[in-house]
């Protein structure tokens, strides 16, 4: 009880310092299962005394704060409080009938504002940061329920992407602030473009969650999209000199894209040439995937800028050699990116019952009513697998050698996919690896028994990874003044290490 006394005086200290420090105002943190929310949630506070039972006691804690930061800063103080109205720990978490109960007590204690949130680090499908597949606005719900009980000002957080949603929702008077976190991440100019109507030069966040696995990693929380994001003290001014010296950039995936825009936001006379007819690369492939549309926004914001600043992109073109040599630019970009990594070892791989993930996901393979056999859980894996499910009467099964599916996966990302194909009934098999594929069925090895077994199937998707596309490896010397490789054709990994390296080598030319 000691403590639990000292700790509000500490609560009242610490606002004060913020108070002194020249800060405007505080939000006191009672969300995300964080120490306040917990002694608010039934299912985590099993106290027998004063501080637990009922949820009044429950609410002690958070009710001594709140007046001991209006003692020690005084009334006029702006205080928020942020609040998870919606626990998403399953049935027995507590419920937006319980959370409106805080906030009505909150507003009986005068408080400025709510900050209305949902869940936190317990709740297995992380409602609170959320991944690529909650929709804009997905838990506005929560907000307007707020809104209706309480008479003081509501701030809402429920993945707010774009400015015109923002509006429509101020407009609706479901709440009286938008908030967010991530769009300042992915583009720290988003208020001011959004004020001055530059939405389609707004870099949205795709809700990735690679700035929080970054900051699990121990790293700041850099942004996948945004590569000046957590650097900010080293990012200087681009230097704009260019003078029109010509760039080539193969490859219009995310690495090339942003490359030429730096380039020709520095001045250099840039030409994009892209094979297929469309920009965005694997992006495209991803944003097929069910849930993943978040992807076409960064397609689009990259394709905008280039435009914006200049760059002329070419469609369906391979520059040969010759032509390069013709051409013979101040600087080449080899961004041709990755394609499926098909084993030689595996006898069968040229049958053709066998295709790859981007056969399946471009549209160019539809196996309808076939029986499809993914090998390999990898994240491009499930999501193949998750988009196969859709198409009607096809049935999908999951084939990975180690003994867990998805074992490299961000657990965020491997939850979502994973609820879905199980719910899909999509067949997962792990501890098996693939021997050989025949002209109606695969052998494989059983790893825990070491028994050899088959599996008669329609079609398999291999999903054994990326390899760089390395089309221009062996251009000759002297083809360009300077030559660089990025993204997956230098080393196949993420949108983030594509994005900065296309970022880093627009600014090194
Ligand atoms: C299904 C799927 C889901 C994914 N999901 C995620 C995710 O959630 N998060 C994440 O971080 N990463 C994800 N990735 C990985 C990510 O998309 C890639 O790491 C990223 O796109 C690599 O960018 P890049 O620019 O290096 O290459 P790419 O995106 O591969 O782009 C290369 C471009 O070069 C073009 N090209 C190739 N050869 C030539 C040539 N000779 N001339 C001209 N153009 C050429 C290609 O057509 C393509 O447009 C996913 C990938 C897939 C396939
Ligand atoms: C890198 C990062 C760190 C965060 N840290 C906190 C935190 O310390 N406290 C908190 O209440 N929310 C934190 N959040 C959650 C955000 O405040 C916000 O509620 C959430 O990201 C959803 O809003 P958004 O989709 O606009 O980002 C964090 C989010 C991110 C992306
Ligand atoms: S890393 Fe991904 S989730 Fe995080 S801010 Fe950037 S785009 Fe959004």
């Amino acid at each position: 009880m000691d403590e639990i006394h000292d700790l509000v005086k500490r609560f009242g200290a610490a606002a004060l310092r913020l108070k002194e420090a020249g800060f405007d105002g505080v939000e006191v943190h009672a969300a995300h299962f964080y120490l306040i929310h917990q002694f608010l949630s039934p299912t985590y506070n099993q106290r027998k005394d004063e501080y637990g039972g009922s949820s009044e006691n429950r609410f002690r804690f958070l009710k001594e704060i709140v007046e001991e930061i209006r003692k020690t800063c005084g009334a006029d103080y702006p205080l928020i409080v942020r609040v998870s109205l919606e626990e998403y720990i399953g049935e027995n978490g507590y419920h937006p009938d319980y959370g409106i109960t805080i906030c009505k007590r909150l507003e009986a204690l005068d408080v400025d504002a709510l900050d209305i949130t949902a869940s936190g680090s317990a709740s297995p499908r992380g409602q609170s940061i959320e991944y690529m597949t909650y929709e804009q606005g997905w838990r506005r719900f929560l907000v307007k329920a707020v809104k209706r009980s309480v008479k003081i000002p509501v701030i809402g957080v429920c993945v707010i992407r774009d400015p015109a949603y923002a509006e429509e929702m101020l407009a609706s008077g479901d709440v009286d602030f938008v908030g967010s976190a991530r769009n300042y991440l992915a583009d720290a100019e988003w208020v001011n473009k959004a004020a001055a109507g530059d939405t389609a030069l707004i870099r949205r966040c795709i809700s990735c969650l690679r700035c929080i696995e970054n900051l699990k990693a121990g790293y700041p929380a850099y942004c996948s999209v945004n590569p000046a994001a957590g650097k900010e003290f080293e990012e200087k001014e681009l230097e704009k000199d260019g003078n029109g010296r010509s760039v080539i950039v193969l490859g219009a995936g995310p690495g090339g894209m942003q490359a030429a825009l730096i380039a020709a936001q520095r001045g250099f006379s840039v030409t994009l040439y892209e094979k297929e007819d469309h920009a965005g690369g694997q992006l495209a492939l991803a944003a097929a995937v069910p849930g993943k549309a978040k992807m076409n926004w960064l397609i689009s914001y990259l394709t905008e800028a280039c435009r914006d600043a200049g760059v002329s992109i070419v469609y369906n073109k391979e520059l040969r050699a010759e032509e390069l040599s013709a051409l013979h630019p101040y600087a080449l970009i080899d961004a041709t990116g990755g394609t499926a990594l098909i084993p030689a070892s595996i006898p069968g791989t040229d049958l053709p019952i066998v295709c790859t993930p981007a056969d399946i996901l471009s549209g160019r393979i539809l196996p309808k009513g076939e029986s499809v056999l993914i090998v390999g859980s990898g994240l491009t894996g499930l999501e193949t697998a998750e988009y196969l499910t859709t198409l009607p009467g096809t049935s999908v099964m999951v084939m990975e050698m180690d003994s867990k599916i998805a074992p490299t996966a961000y657990i965020a990302s491997r939850t979502d996919a994973m609820g879905k194909l199980l719910v899909a009934n999509v067949i997962l098999m792990p501890g098996r690896q693939l021997l050989a594929i025949e002209e109606d069925r695969v052998r494989f090895l059983e790893i825990s028994s070491g028994e050899e077994r088959e599996l008669p199937v329609d079609r398999v998707v291999l999903s054994l990874g990326v390899r760089s596309v390395a089309a221009y490896k062996d251009l000759p010397e002297g083809i360009a003044d300077h030559v660089y490789t990025i993204g997956d054709a230098a080393k196949p990994g993420r949108i983030m290490e594509a994005i900065h390296q296309g970022y880093q080598i627009g600014k090194k030319l």
